[in-house]
């Protein structure tokens, strides 16, 4: 029988993380992501990924400071970002930031894979800020909090609140990995093939960018900010559910009882609504999840209250999906060097459903 979407196909062993198996749940290298989220940064869970194993003390302190020296770029990177329109997506200003990166410091020449999964997990945040601040070179001060701390200092040139850097830390780690969802399997394929990392990266970024995947946290965010009050986002929800519409930040190909990131996501969304007095977004997110589920049985997924906890902790919306990118570069990087090591070129089959067999006509005599 024909799997659409693949749905229900098992195309690789991993082990890297668990997703929606009964008695296991969402687990990093066996780590429950509830409690990485809770009790770790987002650059332990990164070197658990791409490295294997959660760092020791010592361990943690020398990658902070590897990726904190990696962070800057080729001056011909910031050249490249300079001449990009200003109103490009940051997802393909990203997308092409990466792929220079492979022409400037190409794979091989003394470069290995983990050289590589180190320079794109601190440079891609460097490329985003500096493409987002016209071009300007991003050079981080010294990371005692990372990357959650040093991307809302440098986006907003002062001193972020606390809650903030605790909800995109968290968020960052909730994003870091998810098995063979779309662009996993994008940078899996590409590297299939013996391309090389960059390749594959660019792939991952691509397939991550669309709204059924990465993109709807931009789009659940647009969705919930049309609304001024729960009142108004019933009636506009209901009537898009009349005509058919997806609602961004709803539903899940394997979580069909509920994504086990969203009540964090929430959570975070619900505590930096309180501290800031926020009486719309969170309400109004609150009522379409409540609409959704009675209407349609369907749960939010990670997307939904990144949304609102972004927006409330002052990220302009464009840079949502790219976040993503920021954070699920780890997962790709492991992902990546675990189809090295195990390869055999993905290669599926399609069913014909073509034109019978039929003569070629040569144009002279096709009229
Ligand atoms: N809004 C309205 N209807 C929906 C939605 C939604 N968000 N999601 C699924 N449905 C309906 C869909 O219309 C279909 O109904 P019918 O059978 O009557 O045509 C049914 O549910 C099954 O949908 P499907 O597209 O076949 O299911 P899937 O397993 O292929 O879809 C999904 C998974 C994530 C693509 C889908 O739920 C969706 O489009 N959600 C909105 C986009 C989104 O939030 N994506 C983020 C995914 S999770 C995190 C990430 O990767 O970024």
């Amino acid at each position: 029988m024909l799997a659409t979407g693949l749905e229900g196909v098992v195309a690789a062993e991993t082990a890297i993380a668990t997703v929606g198996q009964e008695s296991l749940g969402l687990r990093y290298r066996g780590y429950s992501v509830v409690d990485l989220a809770e009790g770790a940064s987002f650059e332990e869970v990164a070197y658990l990924l791409v490295h294997g194993e959660l760092p020791g003390r010592q361990a943690l302190e020398a990658y902070r400071e590897r990726l904190a020296a990696l962070r800057p770029l080729p001056e011909a990177l910031y050249a490249i970002l300079r001449l990009l329109p200003a109103d490009a997506h940051p997802m393909d200003v990203l997308r092409t930031g990466c792929s220079a990166l492979g022409t400037l410091e190409p794979e091989g020449a003394g470069r290995d894979q983990y050289a590589i999964a180190d320079r794109l997990v601190a440079a891609l945040p460097t490329m985003l800020l500096a493409w987002h601040h016209a071009g300007r070179s991003w050079v981080p001060h010294a990371e005692p909090s990372g990357l959650a701390h040093s991307f809302l200092l440098a986006l907003h040139e002062r001193e972020p609140d606390p809650l903030s850097v605790r909800m995109l830390d968290a968020s960052l780690i909730l994003y870091a990995e998810h098995e063979l969802n779309a662009s996993t399997f994008a940078a899996r394929v590409t590297t299939s093939t013996l391309s090389d990392f960059y390749s594959a990266v660019c792939s991952a970024i691509g397939a991550l960018r669309g709204p059924l995947h990465g993109g709807a946290n931009e789009e659940a965010m647009r969705l919930i900010e049309r609304f001024p009050d729960p009142d108004s986002a019933e009636r506009g929800i209901s009537e898009m559910l009349r005509c058919r519409e997806r609602i961004m930040g709803f539903g899940h190909r394997i979580y069909k009882h509920g994504d086990p990131r969203s009540p964090l996501m929430k959570s975070w969304s619900h505590r930096l609504a309180e501290a800031s007095g926020d009486r719309v977004l969170f309400p109004v997110s609150e009522r379409i999840e409540a609409l959704m589920w009675r209407e349609k049985g369907l749960h939010t997924n990670l997307d939904f209250y990144s949304a609102s906890a972004y927006r409330l902790a002052g990220i302009p919306t464009p840079l949502f999906t790219p976040l993503f990118v920021l954070s699920r570069i780890t997962g790709w990087a492991a992902h990546i060097i675990e189809q090295r090591a195990h390869n055999r070129l993905i290669r599926p089959s399609a069913a014909y459903v073509g034109p019978e067999p039929r003569a070629f006509v040569p144009i002279e005599q096709r009229g």
